[in-house]
């Protein structure tokens, strides 16, 4: 008796397994679907809050100032320098290069996507696109001015005067820092890259291949959507980088004379012996187009930086079917370059445009 319940019980199991709606040889279950939609999103239209609305005369001025090199001091400095349209909103540098060609500590991320992650830098010390768009402006590193007055200065003396006065209608004096800011925060909350894993997300289950699909699965189960979540997967948080040994055994990262010495992520901001080696979480869409990798850019290809996330935060040596795996999981992450960063805009010069 208890032996045929059991078996027809086993039965019942089987057949459910075997027969679940849309069990695959790559989703034994069926449930890959119902597990991913609990861990990530796809990409809204735009990064648009309460807080930030968008306006297309905001959003095109933003694009123009993007790729505005005149603002800084060595005339040479725009965002598009380091965050390149052929590059995927990258330098493709392991760490850029700046101001009078000083050389940055820091590998450049990409602007697509960035909006959604909760804080800016590998340290989070901006909390928003906007804010590190006016900070750029007297970073010695980037634009180089003096103060906010100077920067100010260099940008009322281009004719961009009635763009401002279009993009901000109700101030008195249009072209500041903080609208600066607020025009290329706009312009890139229309960076938004989707890409097959949202169709994937939206039920198309023909969006993404099968070792794709086996790569979300290991993905998930390694362990790695429990720091990579959410519609970029990454971006939601700090977590130590190196949990189970110094990052740099594995990275080869080199010490940095401007940081005095290793890179100590969040604590070169909060001085915080807590906050010693944490690191954004990065976001991982399009991360497959924008090597090389980590906050140094120490990493060249995407298979070695996977080997080392494991190994380093979660104390796994994965197989090499398993790093191939996941890596076509994350170029399932790819999307398109949006269309406002396509092309490179003509810029206004006094005598040819208002
Ligand atoms: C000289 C090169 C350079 C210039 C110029 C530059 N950036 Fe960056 N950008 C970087 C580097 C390097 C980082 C990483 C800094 C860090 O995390 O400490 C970065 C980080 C960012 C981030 C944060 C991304 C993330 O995932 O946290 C955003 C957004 C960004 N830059 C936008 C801009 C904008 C907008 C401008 C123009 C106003 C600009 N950048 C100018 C090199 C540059
Ligand atoms: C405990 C949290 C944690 C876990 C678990 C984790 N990561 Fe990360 N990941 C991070 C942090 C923090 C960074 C940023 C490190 C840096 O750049 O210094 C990062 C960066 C990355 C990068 C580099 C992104 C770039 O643009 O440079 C990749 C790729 C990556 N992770 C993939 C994975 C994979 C695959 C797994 C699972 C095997 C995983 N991560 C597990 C926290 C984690």
């Amino acid at each position: 008796m208890n032996r045929i319940l059991t078996s027809s019980l086993l039965g019942v199991v089987l057949a459910a397994v075997s027969f679940a709606p849309g069990a695959r040889a790559d989703d034994p279950d069926g449930s890959l679907l119902e597990r991913a939609r609990i861990l990530f999103a796809p990409l809204p239209a735009d990064a648009s809050t309460p807080e930030h609305v968008l306006t297309p005369a905001r959003v095109e001025l933003g694009r123009l100032l993007f790729f505005e090199t005149r603002v800084s001091s060595d005339g040479k400095q725009s965002c598009a320098n380091c965050h390149q349209p052929m590059y995927y909103g990258t330098d493709a540098l392991p760490t850029s290069v700046g101001n009078h060609g000083k050389v940055l500590p820091r590998n450049a991320p990409t602007v697509f996507n960035t909006a959604f992650q909760f804080a800016q830098h590998y340290g989070g010390n901006r909390a928003s696109v906007e804010e590190q768009a006016v900070k750029a402006l007297t970073s010695a590193l980037a634009y180089g001015n003096a103060d906010y007055a100077a920067a100010e200065a260099r940008l009322r003396a281009l004719p961009y005067r009635d763009l401002f006065a279009r993009a901000f209608p109700d101030d008195a004096e249009p072209v500041t820092a903080q609208n600066w800011g607020i025009a290329i925060g706009a312009f890139e909350r229309t960076l938004v890259s989707r890409a097959p894993f949202d169709r994937f997300l939206e039920g198309d289950s023909s969006a993404i291949g099968v070792e794709a699909k086996r790569g979300l699965g290991k993905f998930m189960s390694v362990g790695c959507a429990g720091c990579h979540s959410g519609p970029v997967v990454g971006g939601r948080m700090f977590q130590k980088f190196g949990l189970t040994a110094d990052y740099w055994t594995l990275t080869g990262s080199t010490e940095k004379a401007l940081l005095g010495g290793r890179d100590k992520g969040r604590f070169h901001d909060t001085k915080d012996e807590a906050d010693a080696f944490f690191f954004k979480v990065q976001q991982l869409r399009n991360v497959a187009r924008t090597p090389p990798y980590f906050h140094d850019g120490s990493v060249a290809t995407l298979p070695e930086a996977v080997r080392i996330m494991a190994k380093l935060q979660l104390g796994r040596d994965l197989e090499s079917a398993d790093v191939d795996d996941i890596v076509a999981f994350l170029e399932s992450l790819s999307g398109e370059v949006p269309g406002g960063f396509a092309a490179v805009p003509t810029l206004p010069v006094a005598g040819y445009r208002d």
